[in-house]
């Protein structure tokens, strides 16, 4: 197989760079009234505006030429029949199947699994129902008025961000808190905040050996059992993962296990158990809503061409930035506080799924893949990182997102919350020139040589790059769709960069080097292995450590 950069398409796209690269957005508008036309596309409620990028319809046309010699679409074909594309971990990646509620008969390693996600499902309703209508009760006979997630990365992220976006959807009479960090600060917070006789923990784990999620359930169950006065945590305790003997040998009932499969990964598994702590505060049917959403968009994947399909259009341009205009990183900025997290989330989802060096055959690979993917509230942003995206020397593309409904409380907020979005992207990609500024500068009385020093430093160079996406409205549907709108932009770009979107072997060193380390810290003398830079900062730990 050719090697990427060695495609006709891939040097084409170079060539197609270096027409493009000092010609102006903006001008582009001005030449064509329908640009915005053009480059946007609806997929149900959510809207992508892709007009404010570098792009001409020949880019287009040269960026899907480039999905095609990949051969994206045989790639999407095994993603979706269930090939074992996880080649590391010789592994299917079939999180689609968790939401394909049509319950399509699929088949792994000759097991059906689509029997295994419906009973998954039926345990989910039938618990959730319990809980939230308090037939459920705790060890005192009390019901549950809070749900705790003891979880961290993909057994986290997903259920707190959807939750967070879906929070007007909430069982009002329900809490429900995340703890993913070892920090006992966390820990401390939240457990100072509940009474042990109406808490339930999900102990969410795909591989139920993670030593933060391990140690945090030790120390509950040792708070439970104290706070209940019993041993007896059965209604206190219920488990999400996919290896269910070891959650039973925590004493979890089998009853209350949840399974999953190894063939979901870890930050795709929102849509199996994981969500549950969702499923909770959410109920079932805005659940079940929220894997349609994502169906519906994995439909749209699947059967779109090219040009008018929204995750390979997002992840062309993405591509279109790293690799021919070398933008290191990615901004995601949302104009709306329900997608407060979401930038985190997706940080885990692209950066673990695409973060690699090495092509799938194992080589070293010559190209940029996953960018930094970074991101914050808009509005706080412009009093933050903005003066850099409109000035600094970087280019970040953007991805803006923002929701047309608005809350019925303080409505008038949500023009002024539109407008700030709208503004940045157009002075993004407008700029402001330094003539502008010098006629300005004198218009407000400046001298010629005043004027002439401060402008520089006023001048906004304007062609900066941004996406926005407008949902219509954040309803448990609509998010679900932006979630696998997201998954498959990542998946397409590791098609094209030819990797392996779906191990993440390089999380695991520091998690080999941590035992040793751990154990040094109450040892009396420490190895000899370490460099001076570690052994120093363990000796200095061990002399300045003090309780606060
Ligand atoms: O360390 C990374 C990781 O393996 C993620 O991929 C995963 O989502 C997270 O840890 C948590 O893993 P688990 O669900 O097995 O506890």
């Amino acid at each position: 197989m050719k090697k990427l950069t060695q495609l006709n398409e891939w040097q084409t796209l170079q060539t197609h760079y270096k027409t493009l690269a000092n010609q102006r957005i903006a001008d582009w508008f001005i030449q064509d009234p329908n640009r915005f036309q053009k480059f946007s596309l609806s997929v149900g409620d959510i809207l992508l505006d892709y007009s404010k990028n570098h792009l001409t319809p020949e880019t287009l046309c040269l960026l899907t030429n480039l999905a095609e010699a990949a051969d994206l679409k045989a790639k999407i074909s095994d993603l979706f029949s269930g090939k074992s594309i996880n080649l590391t971990e010789n592994r299917p990646a079939l999180h689609m199947a968790l939401r394909d509620t049509a319950g399509t008969e699929l088949h792994v390693k000759g097991h059906n699994i689509t029997k295994d996600i419906q009973k998954t499902l039926q345990q989910m309703h039938d618990f959730t129902e319990q809980v939230r209508n308090q037939i459920w009760r705790g060890s005192t006979g009390k019901a549950m008025t809070d749900i705790v997630n003891i979880g961290i990365g993909g057994s986290h992220l997903g259920p707190e961000t959807a939750l967070r976006a879906l929070n007007e959807y909430a069982a009002p009479h329900l809490r429900c808190h995340f703890i993913s960090n070892i920090d006992g600060t966390h820990l401390h917070e939240v457990l100072t905040k509940i009474n042990p006789e109406t808490s339930l923990f999900i102990i969410s784990s795909k591989s139920f050996s993670t030593p933060e999620t391990l140690t945090n359930l030790k120390t509950i169950q040792a708070w439970l059992s104290h706070g209940l006065n019993t041993t007896d945590l059965s209604k206190h305790r219920v488990a999400v993962t996919a290896a269910p003997q070891k959650a039973k040998a925590f004493g979890i009932p089998e009853q209350q296990i949840f399974n999953f499969w190894e063939w979901v990964g870890g930050r795709y598994s929102v849509w199996s158990a994981v969500g549950l702590p969702l499923a909770l505060m959410i109920g079932m049917p805005h659940f079940i809503a929220f894997l349609n959403g994502a169906n519906a968009m994995d439909q749209h994947f699947q059967t779109a061409t090219f040009s008018e399909n929204m995750p390979v259009l997002m992840a062309l341009v993405g591509i279109w930035y790293i690799n021919f205009f070398d933008a290191k990183s990615h901004a995601i900025i949302p104009y709306s506080h329900a997608l407060n997290d979401f930038p985190k989330y997706l940080q885990q989802a692209d950066m673990e799924s695409n973060g690699k060096s090495i092509t799938r055959e194992g080589d070293p690979i010559d190209y940029t893949t996953g960018p930094i993917l970074w991101g914050e509230q808009g509005v706080n942003g412009q009093h933050a990182f903005y003066q850099s995206l409109h000035q600094g020397k970087h280019l970040v593309p953007i991805d803006f997102l923002l929701a047309a409904s608005y809350p019925k409380k303080y409505p008038h907020h949500h023009n002024m919350l539109v407008a700030s979005c709208l503004s940045q992207s157009q002075a993004l990609m407008q700029g402001k020139s330094l003539e502008m500024i010098l006629s300005e500068l004198m218009s407000q009385g400046f001298t010629q040589e005043e004027a002439k020093q401060l402008a520089p430093h006023k001048m906004i160079p304007g062609n900066r790059p941004s996406n926005t996406i407008f949902i219509k409205k954040i309803t448990p549907f609509n998010l679900g769709s932006l979630f696998a709108l997201y998954e498959h932009k990542i998946f397409v770009q590791g098609a094209i960069w030819n990797i392996n979107s779906f191990d993440q072997w390089g999380v695991e060193l520091g998690k080999q080097l941590l035992p040793p380390i751990l154990a040094d810290l109450t040892n009396h003398s420490i190895g000899l292995s370490y460099d001076s830079s570690t052994a120093g900062l363990i000796y200095h730990y061990k002399n300045t450590r003090e309780p606060s």
